[in-house]
């Protein structure tokens, strides 16, 4: 089993944190919704795209804190399908940070084992990005340590349509169409499902994210805007997890055997 206390000084607020986290009883793939890149920006009379280049940080970190956590899948989503509707400019400064990104963090996904993947049509990205995501794909395949997926040009629907043309392709049997056959025709074919989705910037929804893949996720929302997630605020959201219990639409722990005797006694 894990040993976190080599991650932070006991003292600190992150060791205090982590103190309380049980290693046993860790999520195996965590999904983050990072949001509020804007209005980081604006409280700070900055144009949108220095939020999107502040939060570069936060995605640094977080890699590393999954990767040091043990945690089996990290997906973080980057760009929606639906985020090409904004100004060009915005867009092609994403586009050039998530370049930026991947050349000055291959190293360091290779040193710490990292497997690396991208979720979404990616069919739609600039052929240079699309090469170099290609690339760090193919450069980490081998690797196993965490599975660190980004969620780029993606949309949950466009996913599960996109695993539908694949069944039809495949020639499947309507009998052979299963929650299985969809699941391995998904972007995270052969993955767990996510058991914690994180969403910044207090909005309280989905937003065509892992749709299909977050049936039974607990979801934890900070009001932490995405630049200003650190590792603190990680461990925040995996203790409000292990604070949960996960039911699965069956009764509470414990429940049947109280019911079966209050039953018996009639
Ligand atoms: C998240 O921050 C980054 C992307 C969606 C690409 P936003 O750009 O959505 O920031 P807000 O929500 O406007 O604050
Ligand atoms: C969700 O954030 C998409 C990403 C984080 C990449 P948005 O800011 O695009 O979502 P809405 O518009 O608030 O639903
Ligand atoms: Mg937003």
């Amino acid at each position: 089993m894990k040993d976190f206390s080599a991650l932070a000084a006991p003292e600190s607020e992150e060791g205090r944190l982590l103190a309380r986290l049980d290693p046993s009883r860790m999520p195996r793939h965590v999904a983050i919704i990072m949001d509020g890149n804007g209005r980081w920006a604006r409280s700070r009379r900055l144009p949108r795209v220095a939020g999107h280049r502040a939060g570069i940080r936060s995605v640094r970190e977080t890699v590393e804190s999954a990767a040091r956590l043990g945690l089996e899948v990290l997906t973080l989503y980057a760009f929606s399908q639906e985020n090409w509707k904004r100004p060009r400019s915005e867009v092609d400064t994403l586009m050039d940070l998530l370049q930026e990104y991947l050349r000055k963090e291959l190293a360091t996904l290779h040193e710490n084992r990292i497997r690396f993947s991208v979720l979404g049509r990616l069919a739609a990205l600039r052929p240079a990005i699309r090469g170099e995501l290609e690339g760090a794909v193919a450069a980490t395949a081998g690797h196993d340590g965490l599975r660190f997926n980004i969620a780029i040009s993606y949309g949950g629907r466009a996913e599960i349509a996109d695993a539908c043309r694949a069944i039809v392709r495949d020639g499947l049997a309507e009998e052979a169409v299963d929650e299985a056959a969809i699941a391995a025709r998904l972007y995270t074919a052969g993955q767990p499902d996510p058991d914690l989705l994180i969403r910044t910037s207090g909005e309280m929804r989905v937003s065509n994210f892992l749709l299909w893949q977050i049936a039974y996720a607990e979801i934890h929302v900070t009001p932490t805007l995405w630049p200003d997630f650190r590792f603190r605020h990680f461990l925040e959201a995996l203790l409000d997890y292990q604070g949960r219990e996960r039911r699965y639409g069956g009764i509470e722990d414990g429940e049947e055997i109280a019911g079966g005797a209050a039953a018996a006694r009639g």
